[in-house]
């Protein structure tokens, strides 16, 4: 039984008071939702003023973390900084990490076994560019990111308390949302590739959608077998609409 999970990355957008007052907002609407894990991913410098207002069952999640444990990273957050602020989840890999700042695979899993040693629980990023799956190339680009990352990580357990989220991106901020056909086609695959590689995580592991998801398009995309929560980006930053996504995965 998979505990779905709705988070939100806010990416880089507004002030300390818009953090504040959209944390205020979720909190309060999601107060009534069970049997969900609701995460709000704040910039890194409103993660304190974010973690002082969760309440239970809404946890904090940061956009990244660093690929070394402390000391010559100008302009890096470490894993263990972020996990001494109460955060729980950090996103790996986003695709816009991939494409304005160069982060390969390589990269990601360095990040991603820092993030795991400061028990963190990474949200890795992966999803085919339009012309990639034009190509037909969709499976091929989404197993070389997973396998990617699972090849240089060290510990047996691999992904660990990870969780996938399947991002195609050109569903991401475009308004053009894969159908849920297109995801759970994904999804399937994902697990197909878990399952040939640590067997004993490939039905735990929770799939997240992410790429335009919102509350028209919500329940049809969470009711797909693979399909565990969602990723979601712009409507996280109105409450009304993250907790009415949230409502649709409870
Ligand atoms: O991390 C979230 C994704 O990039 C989705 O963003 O919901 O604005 O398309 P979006």
């Amino acid at each position: 039984m998979r505990t779905p999970l709705i988070a939100g990355n806010w990416k880089m957008n507004g002030l300390s008071a818009d953090a504040m007052a959209l944390a205020d907002a979720v909190v309060e609407r999601a107060a009534g939702l069970d049997g969900i894990e609701t995460v709000m991913c704040p910039p890194f410098v409103h993660l304190p003023m974010v973690g002082d207002r969760l309440k239970e069952g809404v946890r904090l999640g940061a956009q990244n973390c660093a690929d070394a444990e402390q000391g010559a990273r100008t302009g890096e957050i470490a894993a263990d900084m972020l996990a001494d602020l109460g955060v729980s989840y950090v996103i790996l890999g986003h695709s816009e990490r991939r494409q304005f700042y160069g982060e390969d695979d390589a990269a990601i899993a360095a990040r991603y076994a820092q993030a795991l040693k400061a028990r963190l629980r990474p949200i890795l990023c992966v999803g085919e560019t339009l012309e990639e799956r034009d190509a037909g190339r969709t499976q091929a680009v989404v197993a070389e990111q997973i396998n990617g990352v699972v090849d240089r990580l060290e510990s047996a357990a691999g992904l660990g308390g990870g969780v996938i989220a399947y991002e195609p991106v050109w569903a991401i901020g475009t308004g053009r949302t894969a159908t849920a056909e297109q995801a759970q086609g994904v999804h399937a695959f994902i697990r197909e590739i878990l399952a040939e590689r640590q067997p004993a995580l490939a039905d735990e592991m929770r799939l997240l959608y992410g790429g335009s998801m919102k509350p028209a398009n919500a329940a049809d995309l969470l009711a797909q077998p693979d399909v565990d929560g969602g990723l979601i980006g712009g409507a996280s930053l109105d409450a009304e609409d993250f907790v009415a996504i949230c409502a649709a995965a409870a």
